[in-house]
């Protein structure tokens, strides 16, 4: 399409990707009225793909191309709890790529279905095996990526690309968007993107900001800041989905993070559901492990803060979970 030389801006997106990023922040009021301070949402759910990760996986991709490492034909891999399944398998289909994602069977119905429609072709591997196990979803990433010309293993965890692209995007959004007023920082780890590149350039902006992350029981994130100890008993089985590590990723910068809240996975998916009742916010499981670590930072905040929060996927992520009365039953949650 021609523009008209009336129109000095565009007004379209020429594809689903320019839809990414530039996500709302919406200011929460009845679940944080104990709170002195102001507390706004990131609502990473409205991208496209439904979350944050739709701006890590577009960086990763057309940095590879830039570089020369994806070419056209060229297949595209992952390992993957979903969401950057989800936002990778969109951008092949647009790109024309072909997509093969190797997921743990932690991941929800509702998750595997929608990489499935997008066109990838999804492994599932077992969820309690060691990383460096053969058998463990990065092992097998890494081993079919060796196996086929042109292609890439994108691998998240230690791409760099990944924490560039919060950098880049999301933390400038969100300094323009509380005009610098930001005091609080706080998401939940996984692979450390959202929080450490998005964190970094805020901090960069004002030093005395403070950058929370949230954890999970059974993971080592918390306890490696705290005392430099990748301590193995830290890791067992939890419900908590992509929130936590049981290896340190590369894109976790320690340095920067002023400290971790570990979350129970009962309180978290019960606030998931509250924020929906409360503030009409359906967003994801992790989202409620991340506004229950804005409440327990009610005995340091004054009236002056201002508290970003980050909510990181859309709660029709987690129907079959969370949402749904049995699955919280089955949990004992309920
Ligand atoms: C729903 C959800 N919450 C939180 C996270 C953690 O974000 P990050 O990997 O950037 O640390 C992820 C990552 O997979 C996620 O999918």
């Amino acid at each position: 399409m021609t523009l008209p030389n009336t129109l000095a801006v565009k007004s379209w997106c020429d594809d689903i990707t320019e839809a990414i990023g530039n996500t709302p922040l919406i200011r929460l009021n009845r679940i944080v009225a104990d709170l002195p301070c102001t507390v706004f949402a990131k609502l990473e759910s409205l991208n496209p793909g439904l979350s944050a990760k739709d701006r890590i996986a577009l960086s990763m991709i057309e940095t590879a191309e830039k570089d020369g490492r994806l070419t056209e034909g060229g297949t595209v891999i992952e390992s993957t709890s979903g969401n950057t399944g989800f936002s990778v398998a969109m951008i092949c289909a647009v790109k024309g790529y072909s997509c093969v994602l190797f997921t743990t069977a932690k991941i929800s119905d509702e998750k595997l279905i929608a990489l499935k429609s997008l066109g990838a072709k999804v492994v599932v591997c077992p969820t309690n095996v060691k990383p460096k196990d053969p058998k463990s979803y990065y092992s097998r990433a890494q081993s079919l990526h060796e196996s086929i010309e042109n292609s890439i293993y994108l691998n998240q965890y230690f791409n760099l690309d990944n924490t560039a692209a919060h950098y880049k995007s999301t933390g400038p959004e969100i300094w323009r968007q509380t005009q610098g007023k930001i005091t609080h920082y706080i998401a939940a780890c996984g692979t450390g993107g959202t929080l450490c590149g998005t964190g970094k350039y805020l901090k960069e902006q004002n030093e005395y900001l403070k950058i929370i992350g949230v954890d999970a029981y059974g993971s080592v994130l918390k306890k490696y800041h705290e005392t430099g100890e990748f301590d193995e008993k830290e890791i067992y089985p939890y419900k908590l989905e992509a929130v936590g590590k049981n290896i340190i990723p590369a894109n976790v910068n320690f340095d920067i993070v002023d400290k971790f809240i570990k979350i129970e996975d009962k309180i978290a998916a019960h606030r998931a559901r509250e924020l929906a009742k409360s503030e009409g916010i359906l967003v994801g499981y992790s989202a409620g492990a991340a506004i229950e670590g804005v409440l327990r930072l009610k005995e340091e905040l004054t009236k002056d803060d201002v508290v970003v929060v980050l909510f990181s996927d859309h709660g029709s992520k987690y129907f079959g979970k969370v949402f749904s009365d049995d699955w919280m039953k089955e949990q004992k949650f309920m």
